[in-house]
């Protein structure tokens, strides 16, 4: 039964790595973004989502943004997360590597982060570097379109995410790539796999002799690298893979 076959992995994994995609906030409310009702069926990302065309247009994409962080600061934890901290509190993973934003995996108590694609919980100004709380901007956005910068007088905010042409943070990628090099298990969740250089991360967990285990609702490229392979929703999977753990 794979369900068992995935439990049985992560209870004997000494240095488990986790990396999750969109999918596992789904069940938490918040759209994916590919697959049935993604938000990249409804918008080029390259047009709303990349620096070149926020520093164009830095109101096309907060008029997006707006929507999905309204949603994404009112969700809350869903089971999956849960289970997710609790693999980490059993000492199954020793880290979780997310290209989420959105912080329920801190919410649902997941201790050691890397946020790949920063956080959406912030904003940042581009002139003074000023930051403050999304929930804060998220406010004026009613009536403030780009939000603009309390501190230095108006330059224009973005929050503290990594658009499609920037860089992954140094340190938390650094931090990831090494982890996914010591890795004896690798469970990937959520996540279509589509997006470099992210989905670097279990392929270098393979490439150091990692055995995968990949929980996502429909098929990904990855699978046929997996030892495991559910398709489900990781907020069924993932505490069903806990509780057979036990402890
Ligand atoms: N449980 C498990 N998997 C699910 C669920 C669920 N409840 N719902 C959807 N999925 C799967 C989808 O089948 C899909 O394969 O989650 C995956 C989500 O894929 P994407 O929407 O492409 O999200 P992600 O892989 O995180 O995207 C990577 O792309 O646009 C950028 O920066 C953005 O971080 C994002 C990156």
């Amino acid at each position: 039964m794979t369900v068992q076959r995935a439990a049985d992995l992560l209870a004997g994994a000494r240095r488990g790595l986790a990396l999750t995609g969109a999918g596992v906030s789904a069940e938490s409310g918040i759209p994916t973004f590919r697959g049935e009702g993604g938000l990249w069926t409804q918008y080029d990302p390259v047009k709303v989502s990349s620096i070149e065309t926020f520093l164009a247009d830095p109101a096309a994409y907060w008029r997006v943004s707006k929507d999905r962080g309204r949603i994404a600061l009112a969700a809350r934890p869903n089971p999956g997360h849960e289970a997710l901290a609790a693999l980490e509190a059993r000492g199954c993973l020793v880290a979780l590597v997310t290209q989420n934003t959105d912080g329920l995996h801190q919410d649902a108590g997941s201790r050691r982060v890397l946020e790949l694609h920063g956080s959406g919980r912030f904003v940042e100004c581009l002139t003074c570097g000023r930051r403050e709380p999304r929930s804060e901007v998220q406010a004026r956005l009613e009536t403030e379109m780009p939000p603009r910068c309390t501190g230095c007088g108006g330059a224009v905010l973005k929050p503290t995410v990594v658009l499609f042409g920037e860089p992954m943070p140094p340190d938390a990628t650094q931090e990831a790539f090494q982890l996914a090099s010591e890795a004896d298990v690798m469970l990937v969740v959520g996540t279509s796999l589509v997006v470099y250089p992210a989905a670097d991360v279990p392929l270098l967990a393979l490439r150091s002799g990692a055995r995968m285990i990949v929980v996502n609702a429909e098929p990904t490229p990855f699978d046929r690298f997996a030892e495991v392979v559910v398709h489900g929703r990781s907020g069924e999977v993932l505490p069903e893979i806990v509780s057979l753990i036990g402890g």
